[in-house]
């Protein structure tokens, strides 16, 4: 049996009342696209389509968000959910049931997903809908029960009559259906009276073969979908309290969880600890015992065990095992730390290599830089890199000792256990050994 996914995500979503389509919008690090894509994948779907509006066919925003090998089509006209899954036809010619999603329902588990398509295709059916038990169920589709229990059709809200709207059972636009029964289905489905042609309507025509199934989550979150940014909010933090939670059980500390923002997709080990305030980006993998924050911002990058990263803001970096960060610190566009360096407080290293049980103190800049082990960077210092046109290099060598405030005029090198005086401006390459101070600097070691 094979299962291929369709996500539609081509509605204008206008009650965002944003120039940017919904389902780019972000939840948690990712899109709420992303999110409908990452949930099938856990889930076991390989193969995924996902339908969009002909102008976002092709934009680097839409490639942005989806994970690879998902395929893109286009509807047209905007039509309603049926007509937009007609656009999916020939990617899943293959598939033997398929399971469509809308981009804007995220809380639903993979497990819920899984669920759905195990008792989809034991009970032979033709179409299973994804339901849920809400507290509000005001807006949504309700999906209505025949005396055996399965689904006799959804009908949206303006259609329903007022005992069925009395009901909290919404349907999620998760769907399992029969591949080859759908298509001709999908043909059948009228328009409702505000012109658009509804998916939801097919379950009454399963249901008349006797054929039609849910899968009822009581987990009223699973039925909220984001149409303003009022539900995108809620959305959110749902979504970070599960997360944050799922860290905790499985050996995270996580100070204060109200305050903590992790996205998803974060890997982090275990006894490491997070302070409050503190935001980890998407993407990010953090080692074991490592102490975060408070205040803390790490974004597309991998921590090492045990290091420390107090109050800093570590972007597109590595940070070695054993290294820390001081508080104010950046670290930027491929730093990395070896094992067992420091970086103090307020300094910025932006793609530098700094060697192992190297220090770079308080208030120092280095940039496009390679400094080797058991270096020490005194305050103050700066690579001076760019000279108004292009970026240069500097390379220290190990045991170097750059005294505080030393300017290093790139392109430069510093060699092996050599010294620079405090105040130095160092224009030429340094001999390994030397000693050089002043402005310009010039050696002072006695022959
Ligand atoms: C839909 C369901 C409703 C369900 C609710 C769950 C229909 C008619 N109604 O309502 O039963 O309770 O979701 O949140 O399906 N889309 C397209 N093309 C279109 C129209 C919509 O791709 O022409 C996409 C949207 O981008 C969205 C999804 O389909 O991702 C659902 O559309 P939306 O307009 O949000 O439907 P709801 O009114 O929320
Ligand atoms: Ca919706």
């Amino acid at each position: 049996m094979t299962t291929a996914g369709i996500i539609l995500a081509a509605g204008k979503g206008t009650r965002m009342k944003s120039s940017l389509p919904k389902m780019l919008h972000m939840v948690a690090g990712v899109a709420l696209v992303g999110h409908a894509v990452r949930i099938m994948r856990i889930a076991g779907i390989e193969d995924i389509t996902v339908i969009v509006s002909s102008d976002l066919a092709d934009s680097a925003e839409l490639r942005e968000a989806l994970l690879p090998r998902v395929k893109v089509s286009v509807q047209a006209a905007q039509l309603g959910t049926a007509d937009a899954l007609q656009a999916a036809r020939l990617d899943v010619a293959g598939a033997d049931t398929i399971v469509v999603a809308p981009a804007d329902v995220i809380l639903v588990t993979d497990d819920l997903v899984r669920q759905m398509i195990d008792q989809h295709i034991s009970s032979s059916s033709l179409a299973t809908v994804l339901g849920a038990r809400v507290d509000d169920p005001a807006g949504l589709g309700r999906i209505q029960l025949d005396d055996s229990g399965r689904p006799s059709a959804i009908l949206e809200e303006h259609e329903a009559d007022e005992q069925l709207l009395l009901s909290k059972l919404i349907n999620t636009a998760w769907y399992c259906f029969d591949n080859r029964w759908i298509w001709d289905e999908l043909d059948n489905v009228n328009a409702a009276d505000t012109g658009e042609f509804y998916l939801p309507r097919v379950v009454a025509a399963a249901a008349s073969d006797d054929r039609s199934g849910a899968v009822v989550s009581n987990d009223s979150d699973a039925g909220l979908g984001v149409n303003d940014r009022v539900q995108l909010s809620r959305v959110e933090s749902i979504m970070r309290k599960r997360t944050n939670e799922a860290h905790m059980a499985s050996g995270v500390t996580i100070d204060d969880p109200a305050t903590t923002y992790i996205d998803v997709d974060v890997e982090i080990g275990v006894d490491t600890a997070i302070g409050p305030g503190s935001h980890i980006g998407t993407r990010s993998v953090i080692g074991s015992g490592v102490v975060i924050g408070p205040n803390t911002q790490i974004t597309d990058s991998r921590i090492g065990d045990n290091a420390i990263i107090d109050g800093a803001r570590v972007l597109d970096s590595i940070v070695g095992e054993g290294a820390s960060v001081g508080s104010n610190a950046v670290l930027r566009h491929g730093a990395e730390l070896k094992p067992r360096s420091k970086v103090g407080n307020l300094a910025e290293i932006k793609n530098s290599v700094i060697g192992s049980g190297s220090s770079v103190s308080h208030f120092s800049y280095v940039g496009d830089a390679v400094v080797g082990d058991n270096v020490n960077i005194g305050a103050g210092t700066i690579t001076c890199n760019y000279d108004g046109k292009d970026k240069h290099r500097t390379v220290i060598e190990d045991e170097v000792l750059i005294g505080s405030s030393t300017m290093l005029i790139a392109p430069i090198t510093i060699g092996k256990a050599a010294r620079t005086g405090a105040g130095s401006v160092v224009r030429n390459d340094v001999m390994a050994g030397d000693t050089v101070a002043g402005v310009p600097a010039k050696s002072i070691k006695s022959k």
